[in-house]
């Protein structure tokens, strides 16, 4: 989408002048791009959304893009057209303006070619070059806050609400008065790709990297090299005794990093269980062996029964434990989700219980 020059001294930087997608085809702005960007821009539905008006006629928007190729020369504002390579009609545009670390960026698809998946392959080719940018660290954008459609083109691309900056842009198509923006953004410094989620849609590359059975059976955690975890402090309550083993994470004592989740092996003895606790992300848990009961709620007294191989998702919030309900000593596979799901933290009724045998569970 266009966007309004912001008089600002521009960070010199070498900007393609056609950036090349499978469908798609970014091309710098032209002139003569002028009747068919018209016919793209004229069409209310498409301003709904937008923050300058419709071009009332098509010398508007010459000169709109007369103004976007000097802009381009003077590296404030970048500007292309898509292009679509099945015929070769431009059918939109996109631009992105950096300023340091960070750039927004804006883009426009006609409304006779929503819906395939087009708009999300043109941003995505400009955020993904964006991203590989030196010193660029965050891109954004701020369309409207009813703007759905955008919010869930950015959302596939990895962008993040941040806030909602409040009566913070005029919408002509929709009125004089300043409206709501949604402010998103994606972090492209150094972060990994879970932290900062995924392009959705983005293809892994195929690569060449062919690592050393060595190199693989480092990254290979042997259940017999395992040693038990002694972090889980309320396995001293009688009851909740059971030996777990940090497999994949940050923690200390995982032997495998992991990004963005944590592995654990937990063997308990039958009617042994872990007591009610609580984590600030979702849990994971999966029966290797044995019949399993999950509880969950203020006292726990929900609960369903997972055989071997099941897999149930608990969501944060919701303080949850787990039982071993078979005959045999068996194996479970617990996962928490997110790069930190915080401090473990426990129900009054678990901190009285720990207390009684002379453990004080750790306060935040
Ligand atoms: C926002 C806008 C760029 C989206 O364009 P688009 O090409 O329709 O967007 P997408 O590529 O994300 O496709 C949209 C839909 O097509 C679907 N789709 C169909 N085929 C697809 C494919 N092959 N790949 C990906 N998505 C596909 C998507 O699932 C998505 O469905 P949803 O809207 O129900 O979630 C377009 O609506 C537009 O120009 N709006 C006006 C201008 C504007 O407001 N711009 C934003 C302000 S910067």
């Amino acid at each position: 989408m266009p966007a309004k020059p912001v008089p600002q001294a521009p960070l010199p930087f070498v900007v393609p002048e056609v950036i090349e997608g499978a469908r798609v085809r970014l091309r710098r702005s032209r002139v003569d791009d002028s009747a068919a960007l018209h016919r793209v821009a004229s069409d209310p539905e498409v301003m709904r959304h937008v923050e300058w008006a419709a071009p009332r006629h098509p010398g508007e928007t010459t000169r709109f893009l007369e103004g976007v190729d000097a802009r381009w020369a003077a590296g404030v504002e970048h500007h292309w057209a898509v292009i679509a390579k099945a015929d070769a009609a431009v059918i939109g545009s996109v631009a992105a303006r950096r300023r340091g670390h960070a750039a927004d960026f804006g883009v426009l698809i006609g409304r006779d070619h929503w819906g395939r998946g087009l708009g999300l392959e043109a941003a995505g080719l400009l955020v993904g070059w964006l991203g590989r940018q030196p010193g660029l660290e965050r891109v954004w954008a701020a369309p409207d806050a009813a703007d759905a459609r955008s919010h869930r083109l950015l959302g596939r691309l990895g962008f993040e609400a941040e806030g909602v900056l409040r009566r913070a842009t005029v919408r002509p198509a929709l009125g004089p008065s300043p409206r709501d923006a949604l402010l998103l953004a994606r972090l492209t410094d150094g972060a990994t790709p879970v932290e900062r989620g995924p392009a959705r849609g983005a293809m892994a590359p195929v690569t060449q990297a062919d690592p050393t059975v060595a190199e693989m059976e480092a990254r290979v955690a042997r259940f017999e090299s395992l040693l038990p975890t002694a972090d889980y402090v309320d396995a001293a309550i009688p009851g909740c005794e059971r030996t777990t083993w940090r497999v994949l994470g940050d923690a200390p004592g995982a032997p495998l990093a992991a990004d963005g989740f944590h592995l654990n092996l937990v063997r308990c003895a039958p009617g042994k269980s872990a007591p009610l606790h609580n984590h600030l992300t979702r849990e994971i848990f999966m029966p290797l062996s044995g019949r399993w009961e999950i509880f969950w709620g203020p006292q726990g007294a929900r609960s369903l029964t997972l055989e071997r191989w099941d897999t149930i998702v608990v969501p944060p919030g919701v303080s949850r434990g787990f039982r071993n309900v078979g005959s045999e000593d068996a194996l479970l596979i617990g996962i928490a989700e997110g790069r930190d799901p915080g401090r473990i933290n426990w129900p009054q009724a678990v901190r009285a219980a720990a207390r009684a045998v002379g453990i004080e569970l750790p306060v935040a």
